[in-house]
């Protein structure tokens, strides 16, 4: 458990919260002494839920981030000093509706910065991605997803450097880990799930691919406001790489299944490993490795399951969600 000196009793607001970094960074907060307000489309606490005791005793304002007077308000309400920006839409659902992705997640980032920089809010990390460094001059999958975060990080740029509105941009890799459900890359996880639960999946990716547990991203959000900061500085968040034939082999030897497999390509984006650069700025320790993270996701889904907040039917929905 981490202490947060600096936001004791202060109102953080989580955007996307309901999500799988928002709820760990609800969780951070909550434990660290902080007053964290959760502000999602959503009131699905499912994902706290199954990480935390008292997620109906959490903050929750039921909120549009593409809307920037309810988002003002709701800062001027609590007199936030801090905001964690996670609401986004990821690279499916761009996809899939192009104009109302853009509307989340160019918008409702620029709606944040403003909300910032009207009421002073100096303390503000927000979610890019490795999809972000994607778009350049690279084999890689271009995407209007990384558009949107390349756009979000240029307007972070541009808000420190016009009225000195302060920022922390994270590149997460690939997140895992209790909470991770939705997503292209959310496969791994679910695998691990499924054959928790003794259920049959397939993976729909192979290869290496770097992975952060969601509760160490959601640290590093949280940790970047719990500090003052200059500037608009942006990192890449990696950690371990891992082939996505050793999860299936982790899978089925921890759990004595044949019926976790993988097939297709590699995922389209950077599997790098840690450049220890976000750990030096904020002085972190270094992320959990995959081994330690699989063991602490399986041991969180039997403390979920004895709560019974994970259950047979829910399990099927999120394998389901993910074929
Ligand atoms: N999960 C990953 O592997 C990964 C990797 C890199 C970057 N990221 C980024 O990290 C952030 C959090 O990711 P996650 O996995 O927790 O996402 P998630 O999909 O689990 O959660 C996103 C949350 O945003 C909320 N949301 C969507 N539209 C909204 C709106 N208009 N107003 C308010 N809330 C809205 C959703 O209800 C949801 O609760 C996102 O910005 C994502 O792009 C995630």
């Amino acid at each position: 458990m981490i202490e947060f000196r600096e936001l004791q009793g202060k109102s953080v607001i989580v955007t996307g919260a309901a999500g799988c970094i928002g709820a760990w960074a609800i969780k951070l907060l909550l434990e660290g002494g902080a007053h964290p307000v959760a502000y999602d489309l959503s009131d699905n606490r499912s994902r706290l839920q199954l990480i935390m005791d008292d997620a109906f005793s959490v903050t929750w304002e039921f909120g549009d981030i593409s809307d920037y007077d309810q988002l003002l308000n709701v800062a001027k309400k609590y007199a936030a000093v801090a905001i964690i920006h996670l609401a986004a839409l990821q690279v499916p659902f761009c996809k899939a509706d192009p104009v109302a992705s853009t509307r989340v997640n160019v918008l409702g980032s620029i709606n944040v910065l403003e909300v910032a920089r009207q009421l002073g809010i100096s303390r503000l990390s927000y979610a890019s991605s490795i999809a972000a460094p994607a778009m350049g001059d690279n084999d890689y999958l271009a995407t209007l997803y990384g558009a949107h975060k390349i756009c979000g990080e240029q307007m972070a740029a541009v808000y420190w450097q016009d009225w000195q509105v302060p920022s922390v941009g994270i590149r997460p890799c690939v997140v895992y880990g209790p909470g991770r459900d939705q997503g292209m890359s959310a496969a791994s996880t679910i695998a691990i799930l499924a054959a928790f639960a003794g259920q049959p999946y397939r993976i729909p990716f192979t290869g290496p691919v770097s992975y952060v547990h969601a509760e160490d991203a959601a640290l590093r959000f949280v940790t970047a406001v719990a500090q003052e900061q200059k500037e608009a500085p942006v990192f890449d968040l990696n950690a371990d790489v891992v082939d996505t034939h050793d999860i299936v082999s982790m899978c089925q030897q921890r759990f004595e299944t044949e019926e976790i497999s993988a097939t297709g390509d590699s995922l389209p984006f950077p599997a790098e490993p840690d450049d220890g650069l976000l750990d030096s700025f904020l002085g972190t320790a270094k992320t959990r490795n995959f081994v330690t993270g699989f063991a602490d996701t399986i041991s969180l889904f039997s403390e979920a399951q004895r709560r019974n907040v994970l259950n047979d039917e829910l399990i099927s929905q999120l394998i389901a969600k993910n074929l």
